[in-house]
């Protein structure tokens, strides 16, 4: 039997590049009913190279078909990471004849000046599209931001702040967040800066997000700041995490229980290695007010190296993001975005399944296990641990599961088949800490051939990897270890596109 390579490991439906090498999302937003995701991409070899911003549209963000170029590197340098803005209201005297111009921020990296050793190499540039995201043209007055002399000064991402009416840019530098702001786009001045010593340095910030939330079930608005470092991930290499506070429309102030936030913390976006640069989509119109993300599915420890040739990478599922309050603490919660369930066919469902040793749920008979939505609840756990099973003919084995004594989640996919491609991919077992208290434990698995999307008690703890099998999952079973439990729910869709 031949093993799985290459096109084998394409995604179902997660989206890839055609070709070649992709890694953060860049630019996303929503108009005219098409989801706009761009993403930094070197068309011209399978590893990272001169940035450009590839580009992709869905009417759902689940389903992709992947567009022309939309930006391409030129003498200021290479397209780094940003995000793009629809500016409704001509703010910026871009628009024309009536078209509403959609404006993008990136950062221009020069390589001439990176190799120089030059601290200055990173600035701020825009771009306009008049028709919908297809086309840019550079603004001849780029840089809009020079640097100040900061090293990694980079991924600008634009909000239209409508509280303080005014357009509000977060940029991350070095080991902290700088926000500017804006009334049309081009001048912006510098309002402050935020995070040095505060939450995980463990390496360069980068790629952040900020953003007002209502709190769920309140009339209570709080702003998040999402916040990328890479290394010093919560299970190493690169990692995504956030603060919650206050913006007085200059200065973000962290809420009471962050105030000195360590490096050893709960906050995070998702705890697995491979949900990086995660940012949401603008534009999403305000009477249904949903925050949606995606993230890069990689880990910079091995994303250059990971068996595939043709193209590299993938993004996670586009999933929905959540401020919650509980007993006066405040989190984000995320779950896969609910467009998902649209593509589910077949239903596999078995109620009060008493679970002592193991027991086979799933087979590929059932349910094609490479392009799956699995749920389950648990509600008398007590003492016992629970562990998932996805195995094939060829012995690899993913393992993920809970452990009652720790209070962790974990995942271990170092015998789930190829992983000699880099020392990082399957050294450790990845952990999460559980962070609701409740009873009932439920849990959502999000099944492609090469990525497993965990998303617990309500996406209060998320856990995102990526593997490599040598031939397709054909079997999950689950095992009770240290007692029994009672699986009181499990539901399987086959998810169909
Ligand atoms: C994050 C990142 C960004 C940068 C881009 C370059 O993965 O390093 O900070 O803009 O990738 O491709």
């Amino acid at each position: 039997m031949e093993v799985q390579k290459d096109e084998d490991f394409r995604p179902n439906f997660h989206f890839t590049p055609e070709k070649n090498w992709m890694n953060d999302p860049n630019g996303m937003f929503f108009y005219n009913g098409y989801f706009h995701l761009f993403f930094q991409h070197y068309p011209d070899d399978n590893v990272w190279g001169p940035m450009h911003w590839g580009h992709a549209i869905s009417t759902d963000m689940i389903t992709w078909k992947e567009q022309p170029i939309a930006l391409e590197p030129d003498e200021k340098g290479y397209i780094f990471s940003g995000s793009a803005v629809v500016d409704n209201e001509n703010t910026s005297g871009f628009g024309k004849d009536g078209k509403v111009p959609i404006v993008a921020m990136f950062t221009y990296h020069d390589p001439k000046g990176a190799e120089a050793g030059e601290i200055d190499h990173q600035s701020q540039a825009i771009a306009y599209s008049l028709d919908e995201g297809k086309t840019w043209t550079k603004y001849e007055g780029n840089p809009v931001i020079e640097n100040p002399g900061i090293k990694d000064f980079r991924d600008p991402k634009v909000i239209w702040d409508g509280i303080h009416q005014q357009w509000v840019m977060v940029l991350a530098a070095d080991d902290k967040s700088m926000f500017y702001i804006s009334k049309n786009l081009k001048d912006w001045e510098l309002a402050s800066e935020f995070g040095k010593g505060l939450g995980a340095h463990g390496g360069v910030w980068e790629c952040p997000d900020f953003f007002p939330m209502y709190v769920e079930d309140s009339d209570e608005v709080k702003w998040v700041l999402i916040q990328s470092l890479n290394p010093g991930g919560y299970n190493g290499g690169s990692g995504t995490q956030y603060f919650i506070g206050d913006f007085d429309g200059k200065e973000f102030t962290p809420v009471d229980e962050m105030q000195d936030l360590g490096e050893d913390h709960n906050y995070w976006i998702d705890f697995g290695k491979d949900n990086y640069a995660g940012v949401t989509w603008a534009n999403i119109p305000e009477e249904n007010g949903r925050k949606l993300f995606i993230g890069w599915m990689s880990n910079w420890q091995y994303a250059q190296e990971v068996p595939t040739e043709t193209w590299r990478s993938a993004m996670t599922v586009a999933r929905e993001l959540k401020l919650e309050k509980n007993d006066g603490s405040y989190m984000i919660t995320s779950v896969p975005a609910r467009e998902l369930k649209n593509y589910r066919s077949i239903n596999y469902k078995e109620e009060n399944v008493k679970i002592n040793g193991t027991t086979k749920l799933i087979d590929s008979a059932k349910i094609d296990l490479s392009s799956a939505e699995i749920r389950f609840k648990i509600s008398d756990l007590k003492q016992t641990d629970y562990k998932f099973s996805l195995s094939n003919s060829q012995g690899d084995e993913l393992v993920f599961g809970y452990d009652h004594a720790e209070k962790e989640f974990y995942l271990d996919r170092s015998k789930a088949g190829q992983t000699g491609f880099s020392e990082d991919f399957a050294n450790k077992i990845s952990t999460a800490p559980r962070i609701s208290d409740a009873g009932d434990l439920t849990g959502i698995i999000i099944l492609d051939k090469t990525s497993v999307e965990l998303f617990f008690d309500d996406g209060k703890t998320v856990m995102t990897e990526i593997f490599f099998p040598n031939y397709p999952w054909e079997q999950l079973s689950v095992s009770a270890e240290n007692g029994e439990f009672t699986l009181d729910q499990i539901d399987a869709y086959q998810l169909k596109f």
